[in-house]
């Protein structure tokens, strides 16, 4: 389960769910519109207050549940439009194989207590074919490693990984895709589930 940490930041992303500004959610939406249809189903784990899943419901016409294991945060995605709030954990998942076109996790994956499990069940619980987008901070860069260790002493898992790294732990779970950089201190992280092997690119 998530730490205490989410407890107090609660109100704070709640207040600043506006982060996530309309041309973030249409970037992101067109990332994911090849693997979610209109009437499709989104998966948006470590979802928090639902701000951006909202978003991207509207964007892509689609159905976005948020997994999350923090109440305090999920408390702020009930009743938003095409919003469904699920409470629970990235690593046991309460939903069936195949359940969903694609799966999103936004700045949350680093917080998993078991990247392997929850990269396993991310793989599962999307069909064949459908995709895994992922948002992380870059730990090759110092200010990251700065807030992977300001977030360790808040009893977070901290687990960042370089690009490649995640890339890596992807493929072991059968999802074939590459990480890109966005702008200096993230990536991208752009899967299939049961996919090709993409062509290498020179990342920065
Ligand atoms: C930094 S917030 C990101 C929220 C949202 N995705 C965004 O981009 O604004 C990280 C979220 O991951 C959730 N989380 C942490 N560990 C989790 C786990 N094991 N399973 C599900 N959610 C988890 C936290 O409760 C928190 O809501």
């Amino acid at each position: 389960m998530a730490g205490g940490m989410f407890r107090w930041a609660a109100p704070v992303f709640a207040r600043v769910g506006s982060r996530w500004s309309m041309g973030d959610a249409d970037a992101l939406a067109q990332t994911l519109a090849p693997y979610v249809p209109a009437g499709g189903h989104l998966l948006d784990v470590g979802g928090g207050t639902g701000a951006l899943a909202a978003r991207l419901a509207e964007r892509l016409e689609a159905a976005v549940t948020v997994l999350d294991a923090s109440p305090h945060m999920l408390h702020h995605a009930e009743g938003l439009p095409g919003v469904t709030p699920v409470g629970g954990d990235a690593e046991a998942m309460p939903f069936a194989d195949d359940a969903f076109d694609a799966v999103l996790v936004s700045d949350a994956f680093h917080h998993f207590g078991a990247p392997p499990a929850a990269a396993r069940e991310m793989a599962r619980v999307v069909r064949p074919g459908g995709g895994v987008v992922v948002l992380e901070p870059d730990p090759a860069i110092w200010a990251v490693r700065l807030v992977a260790a300001a977030e360790c002493l808040a009893g977070e898992p901290g687990h960042f990984m370089k690009p490649r790294v995640f890339e890596e732990l992807m493929r072991d779970v059968g999802v074939e895709g590459v990480a890109r950089h966005q702008g200096k201190a993230s990536y991208v992280f752009v899967g299939t589930v049961g996919g090709e092997p993409a062509p290498r690119e020179a990342t920065s």
